[in-house]
């Protein structure tokens, strides 16, 4: 017995060791980028280009969060996009609890703990640590548009601000500083999981092997038929998670579309009388395939990707829908 207990003290002060070595380097974590240049990679190509008049940081957090920006010469900047901003589909924090993975429901989970939407689009934290862009059948939305962004962050942000904000182009003070941005949101040592001294001892590959290179994406269609859907059984609570933290963030009070929708019974019954319809008003249709630009008026709302939202999210997202229509 006595043996017991002190195995038990031992281990319980091992812990708090760990624990206390985990909180003292997360303050001063090294960045991921200085680490793999300690072993000789280079991010020279990825970093801004400060040379340019008015290239900062700060007009970057600016632009991609409020949409425009103090110009170099005074004024202000047109906005970029009448319809978005960058933080209507992308993050800036970190999303996902294990970055060699991505797995939409711990995702969920992870941002309903720390009160972040979840969303269509990668998180931008850590973007400037991902070799490709629009991965896997991204190619087959954007076509030849996507060969320029798939190897160059700087054309990934171009495309999404024409493409995805439904915006102007951006000028290069306004591409550099949001690069500039994004570099202030890069990866650490400890989002990773390891310690400064841990990593130092480790190659370039194992390192690599602790977070995606790419964040990958499969379309899926929607359910063959509507009515009867994919067949899983739905679990409700889930779905509220979806509907309060995905829907809402766009559709409260028509925020970024001109449809709004609450937690009222009537947005729920909206919803539920069409998701078996062939209509660009059935929940699998706007889910799996987005709605497409309507002549006229450019803003649509983008799919999500199997990475995003999972099959079983979906029929959980239904779920709850069918459940506060009744
Ligand atoms: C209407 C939604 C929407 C808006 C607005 C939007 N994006 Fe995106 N963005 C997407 C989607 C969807 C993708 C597809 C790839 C992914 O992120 O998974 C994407 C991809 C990207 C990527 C590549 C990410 C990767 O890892 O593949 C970058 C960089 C990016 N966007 C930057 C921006 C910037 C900068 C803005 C603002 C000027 C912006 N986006 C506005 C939806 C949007
Ligand atoms: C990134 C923002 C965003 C998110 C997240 C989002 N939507 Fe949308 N949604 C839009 C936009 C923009 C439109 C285009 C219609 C418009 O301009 O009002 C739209 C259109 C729709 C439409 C068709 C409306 C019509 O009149 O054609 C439905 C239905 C819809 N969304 C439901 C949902 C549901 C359900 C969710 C959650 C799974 C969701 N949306 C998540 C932005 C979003």
């Amino acid at each position: 017995m006595i043996k017991l207990y002190s195995i038990s003290a031992i281990s319980l002060l091992f812990v708090m060791g760990v624990y206390w070595s985990g909180t003292s380097t997360s303050v001063e974590s090294m960045s991921v980028v200085e680490l793999l240049e300690s072993k000789g990679m280079d991010y020279n190509s990825k970093k801004p280009n400060f040379g340019i008049d008015g290239v900062s940081a700060e007009v970057g957090k600016q632009l991609f969060h409020e949409g425009f920006s103090a110009k170099p010469n005074g004024g202000t900047s047109g906005k970029q996009s009448k319809h978005f901003v960058c933080t209507s589909c992308h993050n800036v924090t970190k999303e996902d609890p294990d970055l060699s993975v991505s797995d939409p429901q711990a995702r969920l989970i992870y941002s309903e703990e720390k009160g972040i939407p979840f969303l269509q689009g990668t998180t931008m934290y850590g973007a400037v640590n991902r070799d490709t862009y629009y991965n896997g059948d991204y190619d087959k939305k954007y076509g030849n548009l996507v060969k320029p962004a798939r190897n160059d962050i700087r054309g990934a942000i171009q495309l999404c601000a024409t493409e995805c904000a439904q915006g102007r182009e951006l000028k290069d003070w306004e591409l550099e500083s949001i690069l500039a941005y994004l570099w202030t949101i890069e990866l650490n040592v400890d989002d990773i999981g390891l310690t400064d001294e841990v990593a130092s001892n480790m190659d370039v590959e194992s390192i690599q092997a602790k977070y995606l290179q790419g964040s990958p994406a499969t379309f899926l269609p929607p359910p063959s038929d509507r009515e009867i859907g994919s067949g899983l059984l739905g679990r409700p609570d889930n779905g509220k998670l979806i509907y309060e933290n995905s829907c809402l963030h766009c559709h409260y009070r028509g925020k970024y579309s001109f449809l709004h929708l609450d937690n009222s019974r009537l947005s729920f019954k909206h919803l539920k009388r069409n998701i078996s319809k062939y209509s660009r008003h059935s929940l699998y249709q706007v889910t799996r395939w987005g709605v497409p630009v309507k002549s006229g008026k450019k803003s649509y709302m983008p799919q999500y990707t199997e990475e995003r939202m999972s099959v079983q999210q979906l029929a959980d997202l239904r779920a709850y829908i069918e459940e506060e229509a009744s």
